[in-house]
């Protein structure tokens, strides 16, 4: 017997599997498709509006009435979530961020006009106080200190009203210490036993996020960084210990973010925790690929398909991405 299990070339030839298309498909070990995609939208106040993004080419904010044409567009391309984000009017952000917990916030009301629409899909809101506050932070802000306890209360606030306009998945994004436990105990207690959570986790302080800020209107407002809460790009086995305290304290899934430059950390959480583990394909990530196409550097279709498979081969369950409707219809088309 030979001691080594593998033939040597020629009896070994790699690329016999490579040949054809059809063999190529026989031994894909990762597929992606339109079921691994959670599509953000940006909501914006007014009717039938549409708002370019300038950092974010392709991308717009969307008034109330189309977030629900988005959705229906969504169920038809068989992407089974939207997260929803709000650009809010300067006039309504406040220090405390107060207009978090309005009922009739956009994005409880983008969530209820969804959930009137019976549709077969699952609707995911942030819990954070950024698109909210007028210094631009996640958490109240005190001093130039940015306050833990006092801003997991507010968020439990923020995320029952969100619940109770009719959210199904529960997305903290703000790196307070606790908050899975206060929000999972507080919706015990409020009789929502059946809401999910999925925990941002292991989210950097990353400078990739740029984009994002324009669309929902706090990088202007932005004082400083978020270096206090959000976790230092240089660290991973601290990742493995946000992700083990936001199981243990009641997330359903956990998520890393940024992507791409964070599939190190996807991987060991899918290998250490074996829970359902996202990636989010975040704006800065979305804007690079747009800008380099724009200039004809790169093929866009081919990169979007090549980045978020390569989510799904470092062990992610799903991606959050903007390119979610695209690469749903480029992978039907594929088919
Ligand atoms: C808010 C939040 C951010 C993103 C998602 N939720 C921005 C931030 O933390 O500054 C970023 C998403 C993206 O860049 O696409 N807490």
């Amino acid at each position: 017997m030979p001691t080594d299990r593998y033939q040597h070339f020629p009896a070994t030839r790699m690329r016999r599997l490579r040949r054809t298309e059809w063999a190529r498909r026989l031994v894909a070990e990762n597929v992606l498709t339109p079921s691994d995609l959670i599509w953000p939208l940006f909501i914006t106040d007014g009717k039938n509006k549409r708002e370019p993004i300038s950092a974010m080419p392709g991308v717009e904010r969307i008034s109330v009435d189309l977030v629900v044409r988005a959705a229906e567009e969504a169920c038809q391309l068989g992407i089974p979530v939207i997260a929803v984000f709000p650009f809010t009017d300067p006039s309504r952000k406040t220090d405390d961020g107060r207009e978090a917990l309005n009922p009739d916030n956009l994005v409880c009301r983008a969530t209820r006009a969804v959930r009137e629409a019976k549709l077969d899909i699952g609707i995911m809101c942030d819990v954070a106080l950024d698109p909210y506050t007028s210094h631009g932070h996640d958490g109240l802000l005190r001093d130039g200190v940015i306050l833990n306890d006092e801003s997991v209360e507010a968020l439990v606030a923020q995320a029952l009203t969100q619940v109770d306009a009719g959210c199904d998945i529960i997305a903290p994004s703000d790196m307070m210490d606790g908050r899975i436990g206060a929000i999972r105990n507080a919706l015990e207690k409020n009789g929502r036993k059946d809401t999910l959570i999925m925990a941002y986790a292991a989210k950097y302080a990353s400078a990739f996020y740029g984009p994002f800020r324009e669309a929902v209107g706090s990088a202007t407002a932005l004082q400083g960084d978020k270096r206090t809460y959000q976790m230092n790009i240089s660290n991973a086995n601290e990742a493995l210990r946000e992700v083990a305290l936001d199981i243990a304290e009641g997330a359903d899934m956990v998520m890393v973010k940024p992507g791409l430059p964070y599939l190190d950390i996807v991987r060991r959480v899918k290998d250490k925790f074996a829970v359902p583990t996202f990636a989010y394909q975040v704006s800065g990530e979305y804007s690079m690929i747009m800008a380099s196409a724009e200039r004809g550097w790169i093929d866009a279709d081919k990169a979007i398909l090549e980045s978020l498979t390569s989510f799904k081969r470092a062990g992610a369950d799903g991606v959050l991405t903007y390119f979610a409707p695209r690469a749903a219809k480029l992978i039907s088309a594929l088919r």
